[in-house]
């Protein structure tokens, strides 16, 4: 068993990781760290349990410790759910301290020298952790999309095969996106906001870094262009976005593409039996309320493909766009022998 951490435990991703990790059959959970406000206390007594599922009643007892490698023993990799503004130093900080660094935050995503990975699409790109200890780092920092784009990569995962040029997407964003303080009631009940700060940017660029090309230490950008809008909607989990992309191929050899698709990589614990869950008869589907759990959270739902090309994707945004893909890849990162 690996020895793991949660940094930012107390959060909204933060919890959605000690319910990932509670149970894992790779990673021992073992140490929570949150902000000076919450170190020194057990976790049971200070979090705030806001998931539907029953607290892990053994992570309880576990005492909150300062955000400082200094505070940790015996940990080797490290689940980050901070603040962007607060992840940029403390995650170089565990890096150069020796420590593997998963991160959620998106301080580090575009750095040349940092990995942007999902599994289903990138898995190569973890080679540019070599790149990270040639510069002198004992440890390394990996890092996973923003969750929209997250759900819009791994959906056009089985397309990947057909030249396409430009993609262009509007997105329904879920509230708990902008984590619990995030979104007043007030101001989403009755209503859509047609604006999400950055998100739109992260989508046209960290789509371009993990749709690239690995070619020696750097990754050559996708030769396409993404265009976004994004909106936030009165629903609590679960991402969906109509995605138009443009293939000259039939929509029938498109939908075979759905159809057979196999992922490049397998046998990871956290990945579901089907990355990508193709609704190809039901004109209604995917929906958030309906599909969001499909693979306990982790399977992308596309749905409505058509002339166009044009299609509906949907995916939960705090477990396959938040904790689950960084639990995701820190298995893969085991896999391919990297920790
Ligand atoms: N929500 C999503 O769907 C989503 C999806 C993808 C990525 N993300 C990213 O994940 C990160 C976390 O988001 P979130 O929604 O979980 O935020 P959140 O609910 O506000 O949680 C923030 C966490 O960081 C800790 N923290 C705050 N200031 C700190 C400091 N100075 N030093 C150490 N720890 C500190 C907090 O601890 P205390 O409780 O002690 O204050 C809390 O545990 C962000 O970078 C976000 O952009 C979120």
């Amino acid at each position: 068993m690996i020895n793991v951490a949660v940094l930012g435990a107390t959060g909204n991703v933060g919890q959605r990781f000690v319910e990932q990790l509670a149970d894992h059959p790779w990673f021992n959970l073992t140490t929570l760290a949150a902000s000076e406000r919450s170190a020194g206390k057990p976790y049971g007594s200070i979090v705030k349990w806001r998931l539907d599922t029953p607290f892990p009643e053994k992570i309880g007892k576990i005492k909150v410790v300062p955000t400082s490698p200094r505070a940790m023993k015996n940990v080797d990799l490290v689940f980050s759910a901070l603040p962007a503004e607060i992840a940029t130093g403390v995650e170089r900080e565990f890096a150069e301290a020796g420590i593997a660094v998963c991160s959620n935050a998106s301080s580090h995503r575009m750095d040349p020298m940092v990995p942007l990975v999902v599994p289903e699409v990138n898995p190569e790109h973890l080679g540019l952790i070599d790149m990270q200890k040639d510069a002198g780092r004992d440890g390394f920092i990996v890092t996973n999309p923003n969750c929209s784009t997250i759900v819009m990569v791994t959906a056009l995962a089985p397309l990947r095969q057909f030249r396409f040029t430009d993609i262009r997407v509007a997105t329904m964003q879920a509230i708990s996106g902008a984590g619990f303080e995030g979104v007043p009631a007030m101001a989403i009940y009755d209503n859509v906001i047609p604006y999400i700060g950055k998100e739109e940017e992260k989508m046209e660029t960290e789509t371009l870094k993990i749709m690239g090309t690995l070619k020696g230490k750097k990754v050559l950008n996708a030769p396409f262009k993404v265009s976004a809008s994004c909106h936030r909607v009165p629903v609590i989990d679960g991402h969906t976005m109509a995605i138009w992309v443009d293939i000259k191929e039939p929509v029938e050899t498109l939908k075979k593409a759905f159809r057979d698709y196999k992922p490049p990589i397998r046998g990871l614990p956290t990945q579901p039996a089907e990355s990508v869950h193709f609704f190809e008869e039901e004109p209604d589907r995917p929906q958030p309320r309906l599909d969001r759990m499909r693979g306990k959270g982790m399977t992308v739902s596309v749905g409505r493909l058509r002339e166009g090309i044009r299609f509906i994707a949907m995916g939960h945004n705090t477990i396959r766009g938040a904790a689950g893909a960084s639990v995701l890849n820190a298995e893969l990162i085991v896999k391919k022998k990297y920790l």
